[in-house]
C-alpha cells in the first residue's frame, strides 16, 4: 500500500483544523521550527507541509513575521448596506478640487503617519527587489541604449509585454497601438487633451477619482457628473439621457474596479456603452488601472474589448501592481493614435527607457503572474478586515461598498457629519484618510470619506481605523 508522504500528512492534519474552524483566519501558525519539534519530523518536511499549504490558499507566509492562516472567502460583512447611488446635478460644473488636495500634498510628510489616505498599495507588497536587480544588470549590459533620446512610442520590448497581456483584457493590441507613457496620470492628461479643451464639457462617474478631476480643472474643462451604482458602475441610461440634451466631448471612467466605489460594469453594460459610443461619437477615456487587482474568479474585460471603432482610449500604469516609483504607464488610443503621440511628445518627448525595460523583463521573466496573485489575496484579506472594523466602530447607520477588487473602501456616515473636518482631525493625530470632497466637482459626499488598505494590514492601521470610527462616533452625537 502506498503510504502517504511525511509532509503531505502533516499538511492535511493541519488542514483539517483550519477547515474545521478549529484555527482560524488571521491565527498565526507555529513557527516551522516548533512543528517540526512537535511532530518529531525534520525541517525541511515541515517548510514542504507548509508550502503545500500555502500553495492550496489555506496559510500564508509574511516576511519576518512566519505563517498565518488565511482568512477564509466570504462575502464582506453584511452588516454594512451600500451606499446609495448619487442623483448628481445634471448641469456641467467647473471643477475646484485641487485646493483640498494640495493641502493633503503638501502637509508636512510624516513617516509616522498611519496611512488610510493613499491610494497606493506599500513596497512591502511589491517584488521591489527583484526589479532593483533587473535595473542593476542592465545598467551594465544595454548601457548604450539608456542614454539616448529615445523618440517615438516607448521601449519596443514592454509595448509588446503589454501587447501579449492584453490577451486576458479581451483584447489584441499590437505593439503599434501602444504609447508608453510617465505613469498612468500622464496617459489620462494625453487622452482627455487629445479629444477635449477648454470650455468644453466631460462626463465622469459620481463619485470620480480626483485624479480625473484635476486633469479637468487643469485643462479649464467642465465636470459633468452621471448617476453611479457602487456594484456596476456608470449609469448608461443616465448618459445617454444626458447626451441627448447636450454637448458632452468625451467620458472619462473605469469600467473595472472604478476609484473610489470599486464598481466594475457588467459586459452587457460595457457592450451598450461603446455602441453608444459609436452612435454620438463619442471619445471615451477608459482608466484601467485596477483591472489586474479584482476579486472574482476571472480578469474582467476591458471597455476597449467591446470597442468596434477606436472611440476608447484605454490607460493603465504599472503603479498598483508592480512599482508607483518607475512611473511607467500606457495608452492605446485607438482612433486618437497621432493626436495622442504628438501630445505624449509635446508633453514629455519619451519616457525614461531603464524603468520600461526592466518591467518588460519582469513581466516576461519574473514571477508576474505569481506576484499578482498573492497581491489580488492579501487586499480581498485587507478589504474585509477593513469592513469588519467599520462595522464596529463608526456610527450606525454607517454605509460601506463592497468593492470588487482593489484596496479601497467608500464609507457613508451619517448625514451631516464634515468629513473635511475629520480628515484634519485625525491627520492631527497622525492618521490619513481621503475626504468626500475630493471625488466630486458639486457639493456632495461631504460625508463620505475613502478608506485606503494597500499596505500589510497591522494592528496599528486597525486601531488608527478604530480611532477615525471613534471620531465619527462623537461627531455623529453634535449633529
Ligand atoms: C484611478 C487612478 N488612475 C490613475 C492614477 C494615477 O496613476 P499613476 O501613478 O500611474 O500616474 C491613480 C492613482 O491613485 C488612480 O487611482
Amino acid at each position: 500500500m502506498q503510504t502517504q508522504p511525511l509532509y503531505e500528512e502533516l499538511a492535511t492534519s493541519i488542514s483539517h483544523l483550519i477547515q474545521t474552524g478549529t484555527m482560524k483566519g488571521g491565527e498565526r501558525m507555529v513557527s516551522l521550527r516548533d512543528i517540526a519539534r512537535r511532530r518529531n519530523v525534520s525541517m525541511t518536511t515541515a517548510i514542504q507541509a507548509y508550502r503545500l499549504l500555502e500553495t492550496q490558499g489555506l496559510v500564508e507566509a509574511r516576511p519576518q513575521s512566519g505563517y498565518f492562516v488565511r482568512m477564509p472567502e466570504r462575502r464582506l460583512d453584511i452588516r454594512l448596506k451600500e451606499p446609495p447611488a448619487m442623483r448628481p446635478s445634471a448641469k456641467p460644473a467647473p471643477v475646484t478640487v485641487s485646493a483640498l488636495i494640495r493641502e493633503m500634498m503638501t502637509a508636512p510628510v510624516d513617516p509616522t503617519m498611519l496611512s488610510l489616505g493613499s491610494a497606493c498599495p506599500m513596497p512591502e507588497l511589491f517584488p521591489g527587489a527583484a526589479i532593483n536587480r533587473i535595473m542593476a544588470r542592465l545598467t551594465r549590459t544595454r548601457a548604450r541604449d539608456l542614454d539616448r533620446y529615445r523618440l517615438g512610442a516607448g521601449v519596443e520590448e514592454l509595448r509588446r509585454e503589454v501587447g501579449r497581456r492584453s490577451i486576458e483584457w479581451g483584447l489584441s493590441l499590437s505593439h503599434d497601438e501602444v504609447i508608453i507613457t510617465n505613469g498612468c496620470m500622464e496617459a489620462l492628461n494625453v487622452a482627455i487633451r487629445s479629444v477635449a479643451q477648454a470650455g468644453d464639457t466631460v462626463a465622469v462617474e459620481s463619485p470620480a477619482y480626483f485624479g480625473f478631476l484635476q486633469v479637468l480643472e487643469a485643462s479649464g474643462i467642465k465636470a459633468l457628473h452621471v448617476p453611479t451604482d457602487p456594484q456596476i458602475g456608470m449609469d448608461i441610461d443616465a448618459l445617454e439621457a444626458l447626451l441627448k440634451k447636450q454637448k458632452i466631448k468625451a467620458v472619462v471612467l473605469s469600467a473595472n474596479v472604478s476609484n473610489p466605489l470599486g464598481a466594475t460594469m457588467p459586459d452587457e453594460a460595457k457592450k451598450r456603452l461603446c455602441a453608444i459610443a459609436s452612435k454620438y461619437k463619442l471619445p471615451i477615456v477608459e482608466d484601467d488601472i485596477y483591472g489586474d487587482l479584482y476579486f472574482g474568479e476571472h480578469r474582467p474585460r476591458a471597455l476597449k474589448a467591446f470597442d468596434r471603432e477606436g472611440w476608447v482610449m484605454l490607460c493603465g500604469s504599472f503603479t498598483k501592481t508592480l512599482t508607483p516609483g518607475l512611473r511607467v504607464g500606457f495608452i492605446a488610443p485607438g482612433r486618437f493614435q497621432e493626436k495622442a503621440e504628438l501630445i505624449k511628445y509635446t508633453t514629455s518627448i519619451s519616457t525614461t527607457a531603464l524603468p520600461q525595460l526592466a518591467i518588460a523583463e519582469f513581466m516576461r521573466h519574473g514571477p508576474y503572474d505569481k506576484h499578482l496573485r498573492a497581491l489580488r489575496r492579501t487586499l480581498k484579506d485587507n478589504v474585509k478586515l477593513v469592513h469588519e472594523t467599520v462595522a464596529q466602530t463608526f456610527p450606525e447607520g454607517t454605509r460601506a461598498t463592497n468593492p470588487s477588487g482593489g484596496f479601497v473602501v467608500w464609507v457613508g456616515l451619517p448625514k451631516g457629519i464634515d468629513t473635511t473636518e475629520l480628515y484634519r482631525r485625525a491627520r492631527s493625530e497622525g492618521i490619513s484618510l481621503a475626504p468626500g470632497s475630493l471625488f466630486t466637482a458639486t457639493d456632495s459626499y461631504k460625508n463620505y470619506i475613502r478608506i485606503a488598505c494597500g499596505a500589510k494590514w497591522t494592528a496599528p492601521l486597525d486601531r488608527a481605523l478604530a480611532r477615525v470610527g471613534a471620531m465619527a462616533k462623537e461627531a455623529a452625537t453634535k449633529i
